[in-house]
């Protein structure tokens, strides 16, 4: 059997990719290990810079996001003394648009059922083989039969736990990567947002963010502990921390109520290089990680597949193999940045086990500094809706 691209991976990147491909005519076969149904299941973030916007546009996948998308001109910052606004639309001309990633996966999927392009569900033991080559090939067992499939290119859409990074030889990948000493712990409830904007809380107790997904789906996370567990928190005790790391007139708005989702999360940066080994590219997850402070993490797959996408189009309407060779340096150029800006905001708003008093002094100049520099105000702005492609 015979494909284009093969995308392993039925996440946002791999169905990104794989839309995007289908309106150029290129067929692409995606690979995925779970059903439809979990990876709809899995709850990310939810703000989408304009760039992923415009991607999700191109590949025929926005009708919904137009509706029900709520976009944001800016955000709130507190700490125990002060808060201040951020506005995205004054610093850049842009909003950002408030959208769940969940949501951003189930229009692809739908996309892609439409195109009637071809979604493979529980596969498993998928082996990469030949990436090295001008024949590379993907076998793996589907519905309890092993399969091979040949093609021009495999793409590596399976996140962090992927088999596509590991099948690069070790001694031609470089990883680096950070850990950072706390997790969040998220819920979701059906209350109507506090805010009509995200709120990021830097406080004594602790990092907070309030966000939201719709009028009545709230989205909350509060910094913990790396070792904590989602079951020892009540909703009573999730709320009461929320609460003190919030100002008070805001706490005192909070509508509370039954959590419908719990989770901690870890947060780590990650990045793998280069981000192609031979007929191999990697995207997404799969080549890096950051910590979601900066809402950074689908935006940055969503800037590989523009990236990927160029490449591909390039090679399959004229041959030239330019765009593909300059992919992983490209790609990297602006995942590093993203990277920064998401280190820079988690180190600004987390309290760090063991931080120095001068540390968090630190913080609060930071804080202090971006309240009142217009400058500083304009790259935070910048870096949130989105760097340029
Ligand atoms: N074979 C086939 N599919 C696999 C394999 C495998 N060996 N390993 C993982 N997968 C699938 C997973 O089940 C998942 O559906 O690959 C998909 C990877 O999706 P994501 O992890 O969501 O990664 P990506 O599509 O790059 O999206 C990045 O998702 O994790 C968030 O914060 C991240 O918002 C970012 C976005
Ligand atoms: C979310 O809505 O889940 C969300 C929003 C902004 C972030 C992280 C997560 O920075």
């Amino acid at each position: 059997m015979r494909t284009q691209v093969i995308i392993i991976g039925g996440g946002p990147s791999g169905l990104l990719l794989g839309q995007l491909l289908h309106t150029i005519g290129v067929e692409a076969v995606v690979l995925e290990r779970r059903t439809r149904d979990y990876v709809l299941g899995r709850i990310r973030a939810g703000v989408l810079e304009r760039g992923t916007v415009d991607l999700l546009a191109r590949a025929g996948a926005d009708a919904r996001l137009r509706k029900e998308g709520m976009p944001h001109n800016g955000t709130l910052l507190t700490s125990d003394t002060d808060s201040f606004r951020v506005d995205f639309t004054a610093h850049t001309g842009h909003s950002v648009m408030v959208y769940g990633q969940t949501e951003v996966t189930r229009d692809l999927y739908d996309a892609r059922a439409a195109a009637g392009a071809q979604t493979l569900f529980e596969v498993d033991n998928v082996q990469i083989i030949g990436a090295d080559t001008d024949a590379p090939q993907v076998q793996f067992d589907h519905e309890g039969t092993g399969k091979a499939l040949q093609c021009d290119f495999i793409v590596g859409c399976d996140g962090f736990h992927g088999v596509s990074r590991l099948s690069i030889p070790q001694d031609k990948r470089r990883a680096f990567e950070k850990t950072y000493p706390f997790g969040w712990l998220g819920i979701l409830s059906e209350t109507p947002p506090v805010d009509d904007e995200l709120i990021y809380a830097n406080s004594a107790h602790g990092f907070a963010l309030c966000s939201m997904r719709n009028a009545n789906l709230s989205r909350y996370y509060v910094q913990c502990s790396m070792q904590d567990n989602a079951d020892n928190w009540t909703d009573a005790a999730f709320w009461e921390a929320l609460k003190r790391r919030l100002p008070d007139a805001i706490a005192e708005r909070l509508v509370t109520g039954p959590s419908i989702e719990k989770s901690i999360a870890p947060l780590r940066s990650f990045v793998t290089e280069p981000m192609r080994w031979g007929r191999l590219f990697l995207c997404g997850d799969a080549a890096h990680i950051v910590p979601p402070t900066g809402a950074k993490g689908l935006n940055t797959a969503a800037s590989d597949v523009h990236y990927l996408f160029e490449g591909l189009t390039d090679w399959y309407g004229s041959g030239d193999a330019r765009a593909l060779d300059s992919y992983s340096e490209r790609a990297l150029a602006r995942v590093w940045k993203a990277e920064r800006f998401s280190w820079w905001f988690s180190s600004l708003m987390h309290r760090f086990p063991g931080q120095s008093d001068f540390d968090q002094r630190m913080q609060q100049a930071e804080l202090a500094f971006l309240r009142s520099n217009d400058a500083a105000q304009k790259a935070f702005a910048e870096n949130y809706v989105g760097l340029p492609y």
